[in-house]
C-alpha cells in the first residue's frame, strides 16, 4: 500500500499538489504501520494483534477510498495524469483484498475452502493479467520484443481468468479435488513464467539496460506479487492434498 501511494504520487501532473500531498500522507501512514508491525512477534498478545489488524484495516479502507476518488476524477477528465485508470482500479482492488483478508483473520478464518481456491485464483489471475498489460504499456515502444512478450502474457492470463470464471460459475459441482488440482497446476506454470519475466525485466531496469517508464520499485513490486500468488497456489495445493 505504501508503494502504491508512491507510484500514484509520481504519476500526477505537477500542479495537482493536493492529490500529491494526500498520496504522501498515505506513504507516512503506512510507514508508521510498518514500524509498529516490526515490534510484533510470534509471542505478541493476540488481542494486541487483533487491535493492530483493525487499525491496518482502516488504513487500507481509506487508501481504497482515495484510489476510487482519483479514478472518478480521471474518468471525468477532471485531472490528467500518468496513472492509468486500470492501474487505479487495480491498486484499489488490492486494497480491498487486503482489507477483507485482515477482516477474515480477525474473524478467525484461516483455512482455505474449495470455494476460496477458485475465487482467490480469479482475483490473482486478473491481477497478473493487469500487470502484463501495465508492463507492455510502460515499456518504451521501441522495446518491440519485450512489448510483444508482455502482450503474450496478457493474452495467456486473460484466458486463465476466463477459465477460472467458468470454474467459478460451475461451482459447487466443479469443486472436485482432481479439477482443482489441475487448475492450480496449470496456473502455477503460467505464474512461474511470468514471475521469471518480471525478474528479468526488473534486473534490466535496475541496470538501466532497457528503455521504459517503469519505476524500478514498480518492477520489483509486481515481481513480489507474482511470488505471493505462487506461495498461495502452493498453500492451496497442500491443503487439497491434506484433505484427500
Ligand atoms: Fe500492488
Ligand atoms: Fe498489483
Amino acid at each position: 500500500m505504501k508503494e502504491h501511494a508512491l507510484f500514484l504520487s509520481l504519476g500526477f501532473s505537477y500542479g495537482d499538489t493536493k492529490l500529491i500531498e494526500e498520496a504522501e500522507q498515505f506513504i507516512t501512514l503506512f510507514e508508521r504501520i510498518e514500524e509498529k508491525l516490526s515490534k510484533f512477534s510470534l509471542h505478541s498478545d493476540p488481542h494486541e494483534v487483533a487491535k493492530f489488524n483493525v487499525e491496518v484495516y482502516q488504513a487500507a479502507t481509506s487508501i481504497w477510498a482515495y484510489k476510487r476518488k482519483v479514478l472518478g476524477l480521471t474518468l471525468n477528465c477532471d485531472i490528467r495524469s500518468n496513472n492509468y485508470p486500470l492501474l487505479l482500479d487495480h491498486t484499489s482492488r488490492e486494497a480491498a483484498y487486503f482489507a477483507n483478508r485482515l477482516r477474515d483473520l480477525n474473524e478467525g478464518k484461516l483455512q482455505p475452502l474449495p470455494e476460496t481456491i477458485i475465487k482467490e485464483n480469479v482475483f490473482f489471475l486478473r491481477i497478473m493479467a493487469d500487470h502484463s498489460k501495465f508492463i507492455g504499456h510502460l515499456l518504451d515502444p521501441s522495446e518491440r520484443k519485450l512489448v510483444a512478450q508482455a502482450r503474450e502474457f496478457s493474452h495467456d492470463f486473460d484466458q486463465l481468468v476466463f477459465q477460472a470464471l467458468d470454474l467459478d460459475s460451475m461451482r459447487p459441482q466443479s469443486e472436485t479435488v482432481p479439477i482443482l488440482d489441475q487448475f492450480l497446476d496449470q496456473n502455477r506454470v503460467s505464474v512461474k513464467s511470468l514471475r521469471a519475466f518480471k525478474k528479468t525485466a526488473s534486473e534490466l531496469i535496475d541496470e538501466c539496460k532497457i528503455k521504459s517508464n517503469i519505476h524500478p520499485l514498480l518492477a520489483d513490486h509486481v515481481f513480489r506479487e507474482a511470488d505471493r500468488f505462487l506461495h498461495i497456489i502452493d498453500m492451496f495445493d497442500e491443503s487439497l492434498m491434506a484433505n484427500q
